[in-house]
């Protein structure tokens, strides 16, 4: 991506928002997808994948490390893979853009292989913590070879010849963190466990159990889950299809709610618990949003029909954090609408995604006349039914402050500008048409 040149966009208050649209595939499972298709021997296809920056520099470093990867002229990603253990050097670094997820997962995939790689990513990228995953796959055998600060990308990683089986009380609720564990546990002979104190998002779980992988979950504690795998599988090739993004239909489902009048239906999006914990939380609100054509074609999916209506505040308890840890800033943009106050409990990891995003959330909200506090991990928004808007927000290389700042601009009195679209490209590429064909003004 072209960082020199940035992009301003402005959204503005119109009709209601009407029709039907289908959101890009999830992030997640697309990362997993390509990955695991990677190290599985044989042809996997995936259908739906996002075709997003941040998937896209996975999908190139695969390459890199020695697996075919091709995109049809029919939408369907072809991947042959090399078999677990069997990526090669690559001749160059390896760079993941602005993807936490691509970076981190690829780290637990190549620290079991005898290789040698250099990861790195954009400024924003470079300025996020890998120690926690550096500390796992270190003690599987990987060896840092070199780092930035802090160990920080750019960063040098040795994969282990004998990866050893361990067992991994994670230490943040973290999906990426656990995988990159399992990811490394399928070169070693013998179970690796990660336990879980917060269950997060279980694709990958799902994902090694569609390729072939012996995965046992059991709950552990109140919230938490005990994760084992059985090392050294033969994976098996799979058919994968990638179903659409709760965390990008979280835009035009908040904005069907916020501009009255509006009747949109978000297609087919996963509604897989672990990651439903806006749709809990607005409806607690008092959203309308209905359930249609519920399905499971291997993650539970639903078309979400969404009308505008008044939002009242509440409080959103800490251990929801997990299942909407990327849906914070476009949350706090509904409670700036809704009446009364809301309170969001427990946001830690939010300082350490694409930005500091409990700090840009609150910047984006006061810049268009919002109330917000920030007591230590916890974030309050004062509600109002009218929103003033008018200010210049500060996107901070952060796809999702990005599309929240445009939503609120949707629905405020004045119109919002954001300094910079570009990022939106990295998750959902497209929103910007998607948006006016519902009859959203940005420009
Ligand atoms: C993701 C996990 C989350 C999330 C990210 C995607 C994943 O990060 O914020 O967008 O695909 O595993 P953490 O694992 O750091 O919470």
């Amino acid at each position: 991506m072209d960082t020199a040149v940035s992009t301003p966009l402005t959204a503005r208050r119109g009709g209601p928002l009407q029709g039907r649209a289908r959101v890009p595939g999830d992030k997640s499972i697309s990362h997993r997808a390509l990955i695991l298709g990677a190290l599985a021997v044989g042809q996997t296809t995936i259908s739906g994948l996002l075709e997003g920056e941040d998937v896209l520099h996975t999908a190139d470093a695969l390459r890199a490390l020695g697996a075919k990867v091709e995109r049809g002229n029919d939408g369907i990603w072809r991947i042959h893979g090399v078999g677990v253990g069997g990526f090669t050097s690559p001749a160059g670094p390896l760079d993941f853009g602005n993807s936490g997820t691509g970076v981190r997962l690829m780290f637990g995939a190549v620290a079991g292989c005898p290789i040698r790689a250099t990861f790195d990513g954009d400024a924003s990228l470079r300025k996020r913590p890998m120690r926690r995953i550096l500390d796992p796959v270190e003690k599987m055998g990987a060896r840092v070879v070199e780092q930035a600060e802090g160990g920080r990308l750019p960063l040098t990683l040795q994969g282990a010849r004998d990866p050893i089986p361990i067992t991994y009380e994670s230490p943040v609720p973290s999906a990426q963190l656990k995988s990159a564990v399992l990811l490394a546990g399928l070169a070693a002979p013998g179970e690796t466990t990660v336990i879980e104190a917060e269950a997060t998002r279980d694709h990958t779980e799902r994902m090694l159990k569609h390729f072939g992988a012996k995965v046992v979950s059991k709950p552990h504690g109140e919230h938490g889950r005990r994760i084992t795998l059985t090392g050294q599988p033969e994976l098996e090739p799979a058919n994968v299809v990638v179903p659409a993004d709760p965390s990008s239909a979280a835009f035009p489902i908040v904005a069907a709610l916020l501009v009255p009048g509006s009747d949109v239906t978000l297609e087919a999006v996963m509604t897989n618990p672990l990651r439903t914990g806006l749709l809990t939380t607005l409806k607690e609100m008092g959203a309308n949003i209905e359930y249609l054509n519920k399905r499971d074609e291997g993650e539970e999916i639903a078309d979400l029909r969404v009308t505008a209506g008044a939002l009242k505040g509440v409080e959103v308890p800490p251990e929801r954090a997990p299942s909407m840890i990327d849906e914070y800033p476009i949350l706090a943009v509904a409670a700036a609408f809704a009446q009364g106050q809301t309170r969001m409990r427990g946001l830690k990891e939010l300082r350490v995604k694409e930005s500091d995003r409990l700090e840009a959330t609150a910047a984006m909200l006061r810049a268009n006349g919002v109330t917000v506090d920030i007591d230590g991990d916890d974030i309050t928004v004062t509600g109002n039914t009218t929103v003033a808007g008018g200010g210049e927000v500060k996107t901070h290389m952060d796809h999702r402050i990005a599309m929240s700042a445009l939503v609120m601009g949707l629905a405020s009195e004045q119109p919002v500008r954001i300094d910079d679209s570009a990022f939106i490209a990295t998750s959902f590429p497209g929103f910007v048409e998607l948006m006016r064909s519902l009859g959203a003004d940005l420009s």
